[in-house]
This record gives structure tokens, C-alpha cells and sequence, in this order.
């Protein structure tokens, strides 16, 4: 089954192959795609809507004004370097290109890396095309550590617009990036309205450990739980009503038309309310009815930083599902909004652990807040405990994933 992820994850380099590889299985699985600008009606059996880097699915929305609905979020992007318009650069025979820092990465990881490059373009027939290199076309060089002899111990100090540009060919006379994407997506460059790309690590996921008990992958955060919301849709039986949304732009705030603090789940639920025949106050009551499920991943305990956990409330890998807390809502679980999520892992026979970070390092936080804060719907966060969290490689347990989608499953199905 984790081979599955593992596929989905080495054909998604961006969020939006992420998003194509989900309307995908949503079709094969009868889901019907909803296009508001189309005037068309959403699907109410099961249907979803995709908008650049963001998909949002429903099923059994025919009783959404009565029941409410179970909604399973998650966030489709992952940091790291995207390449800014006009990037050429030269340096003597080096041709290079700009790149701009997306979200938080852990930047020394991009180092050394055999490089990629995926996005997608819009033609001028508003049309957009996904694409990916199939092998490695660039690569950000580490300086030797003869030029930097202090590096081991003083640490690496990387600056952001000098250091990160890859390098990409020494070829004589240089070829734009533009005619470059063009023979890449053969598409006539003056049919490339705009575009959208970014840098990838070219290694695929791989399973790893002794026992074969870890899982090694660009983008664990957070298309794991992209890719066990999409599974438990899709699989579980059960006739209320249940949603999953995927936004991208979480890495950098969620503030977007497409992000989670931007309007489309609100409009989602409010478009199947009333096509449901639901009026003001049955969207509202619905609002009261639902409860989200924020999924993201969380620290599992470093065995060289244990100093850096809370040691009653640190996650091991491969023990379980986290549940995240945070008094002062940087995570939006509460006591009362816990219940559905431990009655549903006590059905699904799936063990819960508790993330709280020490007082003097501030935590992260997730879609989770700024969804309850911006619909008033009880929510919890949680997720699959990982290690390096926005490396360009990071690692999760081979168990928890199983366990996640065991715990949607029930979730979902409210059993
Ligand atoms: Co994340």
C-alpha cells in the first residue's frame, strides 16, 4: 500500500501534480469535477473542484444541511526554490538561473543535489500544461571545504540571493530558459502565455532502516497526508457526508485565492448547502454540525536533540497518529473538539500520541487555526510524526502512514 505513496509522490514534484494526480484518482473512482465558473451544479453524490494548486472533494453532500459534514484538510505544497521570471544568469561560462525561496526550507539540504525542473505553463488559449524533466538538469554547488575552512565548526552561513542559483550548462552560445521550456513542452514559445517552475530533487522515495521501518522522500510534508485523504475518500464505505481539501500556499502563510485562509471551502460547503435547498440558517447550522480534521505532519524526538522535545509530549515514530496541542492556538485542537478524532482512532484500533513543544522554541502551525477561525468549525490538528522536516529528504515511519489512513477511514465514516 505505501508503494502507492511512493509512486504518487515521485510523479508530484509540485502542487500542482499533486493536484492532477488527485483529480485523476478522484475520476477513476466516479467523482464528478465541478467547474463553478461553468455554472454548472456540484455533484452532490460525490464531486469535487479543482483551482491551480488546490482541490477540494465531496461525497454523500445530500444530507449536508442536516448532518454537517466530516472535512479532512491538508496542504499540497512543500518549501524549496521556485525560478523566477526572466532567470538567465551568466557568470563567465556558467549559465545559472534566479531563483526565488519558497516557504521555509531547510536551504543547506538543496546543496549537492541532482536537480530537476517541474511546473506547468499556461498557453494562450488559457489552457495550462503540466510538465517535469525526467532527469537531472541542474545542480547548487556546495563551496569545497578548502575555500571554507571553518565551515564544520562555525556552521554553514548560506546568503539567500548570492548562493542558491544552480548551475545548469556551460554551453556556448547560451539558450534561454524560454527556449528551453518550450522544447520541453513542445509548445511554441509564442503560444507560452505564462509560466510557473520550480527546482526537484531527481532521487526517488525509496523504503529504508534495518527492518525496512522508515520511508526516505522529498515532500513527506506534506503529501503523505494529501495521499491518505485522497485513499480513505475514496475507499471508505458510509453514506454521510465527507469532504477533503487540499490547499496549496500553506508554506507561506495560506493568505491566497486558493489557500486555506482564502474563501473556496467556505464556498464549497455553501454551494452543496444550497443545492441541497439549504437557506442561511441551514448553512449555518451546517457550519455548527461539521469537524475538520487539519492533517500536517509533526517532529518526531531527534535521538541527537532530544534537549529540543518536551519529553512527556514527544512523538516516536512508528507509534502513532500525533495530536497536536498548543494553548495559545497556533494548532486548533481543544478538549471538546478532540472527541470525534479519539472515538474514531479507539474504532480503528489506532494509538494516539501528543505533540506539545517546549515553551522556549516556538511551534509551527497549519491550516488547522486559520480554517476554524475563518468558518467556526471545530477542528483538531494531527499528523504522521516525520524527521527532518523541510529537508529536501525527509524521513516518517512505514507504520504511522498506515495508521493515518486507518484513522481517516473511521473518521470519515463517523463508526
Ligand atoms: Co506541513
Amino acid at each position: 500500500m505505501i508503494s502507492t505513496f511512493l509512486h504518487q509522490i515521485d510523479q508530484s514534484p509540485t502542487a500542482s501534480h499533486v493536484v492532477a494526480n488527485a483529480a485523476r484518482i478522484l475520476s477513476e473512482h466516479g467523482f464528478i469535477a465541478y467547474h463553478p465558473s461553468n455554472d454548472s451544479r456540484p455533484h452532490g453524490e460525490r464531486g469535487f473542484v479543482v483551482r491551480n494548486g488546490t482541490v477540494i472533494a465531496w461525497r454523500n453532500s445530500m444530507r449536508i444541511n442536516e448532518h454537517g459534514a466530516r472535512i479532512i484538510g491538508a496542504h499540497t505544497d512543500s518549501p524549496g526554490l521556485h525560478i523566477k521570471p526572466r532567470p538567465d544568469m551568466t557568470v563567465l561560462n556558467w549559465q545559472q538561473l534566479h531563483v526565488e525561496v519558497y516557504g521555509g526550507p531547510l536551504l543547506n539540504s538543496w546543496l549537492d543535489r541532482d536537480l530537476g525542473i517541474a511546473g506547468h505553463i499556461v498557453r494562450r488559449d488559457g489552457t495550462t500544461q503540466l510538465f517535469a524533466t525526467d532527469h537531472a538538469v541542474a545542480r547548487i554547488p556546495q563551496l569545497a571545504i578548502h575555500l571554507d575552512r571553518e565551515v564544520n565548526d562555525k556552521g554553514l552561513i548560506l546568503n539567500r540571493h548570492q548562493h542558491l542559483s544552480p548551475v545548469w550548462s556551460v554551453d556556448q552560445p547560451p539558450t534561454s530558459f524560454d527556449a528551453w521550456l518550450s522544447e520541453l513542452t513542445q509548445c511554441d514559445r509564442g503560444e507560452i502565455a505564462s509560466w510557473s517552475a520550480q527546482l526537484f530533487d531527481t532521487q526517488r522515495g525509496e523504503i529504508i532502516g534495518k527492518n525496512n521501518e522508515f520511508f526516505a522522500s522529498s515532500r513527506i510534508d506534506n503529501q503523505i497526508s494529501c495521499w491518505a485523504a485522497i485513499d480513505a475518500l475514496v475507499s471508505v464505505d458510509g453514506d454521510t457526508p465527507m469532504i477533503i481539501a487540499l490547499f496549496d500556499h500553506e508554506e507561506v502563510g495560506s493568505e491566497s485565492a486558493v489557500g486555506a485562509a482564502g474563501p473556496m471551502l467556505e464556498h464549497v460547503l455553501e454551494s452543496l448547502s444550497l443545492h441541497n435547498n439549504g437557506s442561511r440558517f441551514d448553512y449555518l447550522s451546517l457550519l455548527q454540525h461539521s469537524h475538520c480534521m487539519s492533517v500536517d505532519n509533526a517532529h518526531a524526538v531527534h535521538p541527537n536533540y532530544v534537549d529540543r522535545h518536551e519529553m512527556n509530549n514527544a512523538p516516536l515514530i512508528n507509534h502513532g497518529v500525533v495530536v497536536k496541542h498548543n494553548a495559545n492556538q497556533r494548532y486548533a485542537t481543544s478538549a471538546s473538539s478532540l472527541l470525534p478524532v479519539v472515538a474514531a482512532a479507539e474504532k480503528a484500533k489506532v494509538s494516539l500520541q501528543t505533540f506539545s513543544s517546549r515553551n522556549n522554541i516556538a511551534c509551527g502551525s497549519t491550516i488547522g487555526p486559520i480554517a476554524a477561525t475563518r468558518l467556526g468549525i471545530d477542528t483538531v490538528d494531527i499528523g504522521v510524526p516525520q524527521l527532518s522536516m523541510h529537508s529536501i529528504r525527509e524521513m516518517c515511519g512505514t507504520k504511522d502512514p498506515l495508521d493515518l489512513v486507518a484513522l481517516m477511514r473511521s473518521y470519515l465514516k463517523r463508526s
